[in-house]
C-alpha cells in the first residue's frame, strides 16, 4: 500500500536525462534551477531534482524546523550540539553552521549528546537532548545488576536555552535536566496539545532493565519541567511485534529490542495526531518507523492510543539499497504545501552506526488519515514545492 505515490513520482521523472542512477554518494545539491519558482510538476522539463543524500557526511538523528526563511537542521555529533541553517531543504553542504553548545568535561552531560531537537515553545527556543556523564563506561556496582555491561544505563534528557527570538543569533545555555527518575532516558521530544505539553522519550521499566527500551510518556508544565510523579509515568509502546525486535522476531532475550526517536506528527488537513517512533535497533538493517495515534482524549491514557501493529510505516528498501532507515523528523515545503521527512538510513546495511546519512523525501496522506510514507532511496526527486 506504500508503493502508489512513488511510482507515479518515479515515472514522471524518468524523462530527465540526467542524475537518473541511484548512487550513495548524491551530492544533495539539486540539479536544475533551484531557484526556479515555475510550476514544478513531475513532468516538466524544467523541474529541479535533488538526490540523497543531502548532507555529505555521516549523521544520524536528524532534526530539522523552518523559521522565517531557513531550514534549520540538528543532528548527533556525540561531542556537542551544532546548528546547520539552510535556504534548501535539499542541501546541507557548505552551509552555515556553528556549535551551540559545547558541554564542560565533568557533567553529567558532557558526552554522547544524542538526538538534539531545536523547538519554538512559548516564543522561546529550546533544544532537548540526550547526554551522559562518562560515555557508557557504568561503574562495577552498576554492572552487577546487568547479565553484561548495560549500555547507555546513564543517558537522561535535558534542555538548553536560547535567548532572544532568532535561532541562529541565539545564544544557549543549560536549562535543566528533565525528570526521569534517574533512569535511562533518550530520545526525548515535546509532545504538544490541548491538554498540555509532555514529554515522550525513550525509557526502561527499571534502573538497571538493560532493555527493551520503550516509549514513555510524562506531563511538563513548561519546556524544562516534568510534572508527573514516577507513578503517573505511562509506558505508551513496548517492542512487543517480531519487527521491532533484534534480531527480528527474537523471542528470548528481548535486549537491544526498541522503541525510541519519537516525533508528534500532525495530520494538517483533519488533526490527526500521531507519533511516529524508531523500532528495532538503530545500527541494524531493520531499523524502521512505527506509528501510534492519539485516538482519545488524555494523552498520558494507553488506551487512548492506538498501535498500528501491522508492521513498519517506513522500512529499509533492498532494492534500492536502501537499509535501517529511521529516527524522522518531519517538516514542510517552502510553500507550506507538502510534507517532508528527513530521516537517516544506511547504503551498507554491515556497517552500523558509522553509516548512517542523513536524506529527505516528500510524503502523503492515506485516506485513513494515516501517513503515507514513500519507498526510501536515494532520488533524484522532484525538490520541495516552492524552492
Ligand atoms: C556514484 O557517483 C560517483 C560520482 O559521480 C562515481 O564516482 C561513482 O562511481 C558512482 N557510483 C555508482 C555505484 O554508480
Ligand atoms: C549526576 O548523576 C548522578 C546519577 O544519576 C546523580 O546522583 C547526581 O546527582 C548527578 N549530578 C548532578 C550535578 O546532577
Ligand atoms: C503521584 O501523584 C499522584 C497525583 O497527584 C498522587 O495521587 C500520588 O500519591 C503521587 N505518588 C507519589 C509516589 O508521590
Amino acid at each position: 500500500m506504500l508503493f502508489g505515490g512513488i511510482f507515479v513520482l518515479l515515472g514522471g521523472l524518468s524523462s530527465f536525462v540526467y542524475g537518473q542512477s541511484t548512487n550513495q554518494t548524491g551530492t544533495g545539491t539539486a540539479t536544475g534551477t533551484s531557484t526556479s519558482t515555475s510550476t514544478t510538476s513531475a513532468t516538466a522539463a524544467t523541474a529541479a531534482t535533488f538526490t540523497n543524500p543531502v548532507l555529505n557526511q555521516v549523521g544520524a538523528d536528524p532534526w530539522v524546523i523552518r523559521y522565517e526563511g531557513y531550514y534549520y537542521m540538528t543532528f548527533t555529533t556525540s561531542s556537542n550540539i551544532q546548528l546547520l541553517r539552510s535556504k534548501f531543504l535539499t542541501n546541507w553542504n557548505n552551509v552555515d553552521r556553528k556549535t551551540i553548545f559545547q558541554p564542560s568535561p565533568g557533567m553529567n552531560y558532557s558526552t554522547d549528546l544524542w538526538a538534539p531537537e531545536l523547538h519554538h515553545l512559548n516564543g522561546k527556543w529550546y533544544v532537548i537532548f540526550t547526554a551522559d556523564p562518562n560515555s557508557d563506561s557504568p561503574p562495577p556496582e552498576v554492572d552487577m545488576y546487568c547479565d553484561y555491561t548495560c549500555p547507555a544505563v546513564h543517558h537522561r534528557m535535558y534542555v538548553i536555552e536560547g535567548s532572544g527570538d532568532d535561532p541562529w543569533s541565539a545564544s544557549f545555555s543549560m536549562k535543566a535536566q528533565l525528570n526521569t527518575y534517574d533512569q535511562f532516558a533518550i530520545d526525548g521530544t515535546y509532545f504538544q496539545h490541548d491538554t498540555g505539553l509532555y514529554h515522550i522519550y525513550s525509557c526502561w521499566y527499571r534502573q538497571y532493565d538493560g532493555w527493551p527500551a520503550n516509549l514513555c510518556i510524562t506531563k511538563m508544565s513548561n519546556p524544562w519541567t516534568v510534572s508527573s510523579n514516577f507513578s503517573e509515568r505511562v509506558i505508551l509502546s513496548v517492542p512487543s511485534n517480531p519487527w521491532e525486535k533484534t534480531p527480528y522476531g527474537r523471542a528470548v532475550n528481548i535486549r537491544l529490542s526498541s522503541n525510541e526517536g519519537p516525533q508528534q506528527l500532525t495530520n494538517p488537513h483533519t488533526g490527526q495526531q500521531f507519533v511516529i517512533y524508531s523500532a528495532a535497533r538503530s545500527d541494524n538493517r531493520n531499523y524502521c518507523l512505527g506509528q501510534l495515534e492519539l485516538v482519545g482524549e488524555d494523552p498520558m491514557n494507553v488506551q487512548d492510543w492506538r498501535k498500528n501493529n501491522e508492521g513498519c510505516v517506513f522500512y529499509q528498501n533492498p532494492m534500492g539499497e536502501t537499509y535501517g532507515v529511521g529516527h524522522a523528523s518531519f517538516t514542510k515545503s517552502p510553500d507550506g504545501k507538502e510534507d517532508w521527512i528527513v530521516y537517516h538510513g544506511m547504503q551498507d546495511p554491515t556497517n552500523g552506526w558509522g553509516a548512517r546519512t542523513i536524506r529527505t523525501q516528500r510524503f502523503t496522506w492515506n485516506k485513513d488519515g494515516a501517513p503515507k510514507f514513500p519507498r526510501p532511496g536515494y532520488g533524484p526527486y522532484e525538490v520541495p514545492s516552492g524552492q
